[in-house]
């Protein structure tokens, strides 16, 4: 195997980034986004806390860090976008082009959760002018849910929102990733952290702090179902847009002389740091209004506002929040169309506009189903609920896990112990001996417990 392992270095033909700094960048902008702020509380809240949150601690930790290293090794390693890359890599080392496959089922994932990620997105575009306009101050919950609802109720609303985010995210795509994202995220990064923690001084002095400390952090192990730990490990690989060949995208461009662990290590806890903290605001405000955890996907939606109409200069503290929202999910929706478009473009020798605008237009059609699954498809319902509910389930926690899995596994058993650590550690010291380790048993075998878990498996052995 390791005879015919290529030692010559290859280049990326989408350019490279400016800097290391440039990199982690990128990529903490495409980590931080709507599911740091707008998915983990809500699901934390559905799935009550605690174990729950737990358990996807352990995840980001022992399963989504590792991957995330695979990916970017991969990445950098084949310089191409990750169908071609995986099917380069596995000939190389482990003599299957079928790989590829791998990277086929990673751009289908990104071009389906930016589907209806974009119609959320839509949302917190559409509050920075309610924010804006002072609609919530003083507003109780029950004003703040007819808003929501206003906004969701309306097919032309929310449809013309998801237009907008769209064309916004392939004007970007189309332009070259390196160019807007880096400034953009220099600066929207800090500041949004900076209104977080604004807000969780409000949340400490108005909330139920101690409530929400309860909720997210005491223990209770025996409550976690199965359902929750799937639902845990699919946001871990989620939040870190690991799993789908976003981070590989980016890895190929990354110059040759940059530590990959060191970057992972600072994005994931960045990424970890952002959730936990929108939880620590959102839950005291829940608990203080005698709001419901598990109201769903509107949660942040119908308790944010309730902040902001009490704060003093509440209407400037609500808009630049939805403002920082919306530039976080463009940042992690111009990465769930790189892999795409890269893909297209070396494939069918397409231009990067007509590969971004042809791409850009089916999301935005596939969209629809997402943006009108609050109104007028509201009631049609199957598996998991609506079409939205659906899209989500089986790309965030089922492909992304699956895919992480099978990331995981190639480099940690296909690609020759040569070949990753000339990428991570080409002296292997314990970190690289640590990783090896997480991506050969903990990873992998951890996924495959959930889905068996699921499948009802583990009961049926006496295992769980
Ligand atoms: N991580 C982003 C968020 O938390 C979403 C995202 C961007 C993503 N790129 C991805 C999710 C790739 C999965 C795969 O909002």
């Amino acid at each position: 195997m390791a005879a015919n392992v290529s030692t010559e270095r290859r280049v990326s033909l989408h350019g490279e980034w400016s800097s290391r700094f440039a990199f982690i960048l990128a990529v903490t902008g495409s980590a931080v986004g709507l599911g740091n702020v707008w998915k983990f509380p809500y699901i934390a809240g559905e799935n009550g806390g605690g174990a729950f949150v737990l358990f996807y601690l352990f995840c980001v930790f022992l399963i989504g860090l590792p991957i995330m290293v695979a990916e970017i090794s991969i990445g950098r390693r084949g310089r191409r976008n990750p169908v071609a890359t995986m099917a380069l890599l596995g000939s190389e080392e482990g003599g299957s082009e079928q790989w590829r496959y791998i990277g086929l089922l990673g751009v289908l994932a990104g071009v389906l959760i930016l589907s209806f990620y974009s119609v959320v997105a839509g949302w917190a575009a559409a509050y920075i002018f309610k924010a804006g306009s002072n609609v919530f101050a003083g507003a109780d919950a029950a004003a703040v849910d007819a808003q929501f609802d206003a906004l969701t109720g309306s097919p032309l609303v929310n449809a013309m929102w998801h237009t907008l985010f769209m064309g916004m995210t392939v004007i970007v795509v189309a332009n070259g990733v390196e160019r807007g994202l880096e400034k953009a995220v220099r600066i929207l990064m800090p500041a949004l952290l900076a209104l977080l923690l604004v807000l969780l001084g409000y949340s400490m002095v108005a909330g139920n702090f101690a409530a929400a400390l309860e909720f997210m952090f005491a223990p209770r192990l025996g409550e976690l179902t199965a359902d929750a730990a799937l639902i845990a490990l699919g946001h871990a690989c989620f939040t870190l847009s690991v799993g789908m060949g976003a981070v590989m995208a980016y890895g190929a461009y990354l110059p040759d002389e940059h530590s990959i662990g060191k970057t992972s290590c600072a994005i994931v806890f960045a990424d970890t740091i952002i959730a936990l903290l929108a939880g620590l605001v959102i839950f005291p405000i829940v608990f203080a209004n005698g709001l419901d955890p598990a109201i769903g996907p509107g949660l942040i939606f119908q308790t944010l506002p309730l902040a902001f109409g009490q704060l003093p200069g509440g209407a400037v503290v609500g808009t630049a929040f939805f403002v920082l929202l919306t530039f976080a999910a463009w940042t992690s929706a111009i990465s769930l169309m790189e892999p795409g478009v890269a893909w297209l473009i070396e494939s069918f020798q397409l231009s990067r506009r007509v590969a971004a605008w042809s791409l850009g237009l089916a999301i935005w059609l596939l969209g629809f189903l997402s943006a009108f699954s609050t109104n007028v498809l509201s009631n049609l319902k199957f598996w998991r609920g609506t079409f939205f509910d659906n899209l989500d389930h089986l790309t965030t926690n089922i492909m992304l896990p699956l895919g992480g899995m099978a990331i995981v596994f190639f480099a940690g058993w296909i690609m020759s112990r040569n070949s990753t650590s000339d990428e991570i550690d080409p002296d292997a010291g314990p970190s690289y001996r640590a990783w090896r380790f997480l991506a050969r048993y903990v990873a992998p075998i951890a996924v495959l417990l959930v889905f068996l878990d699921v499948i009802g498996l583990l009961d049926a052995w006496g295992l769980a």
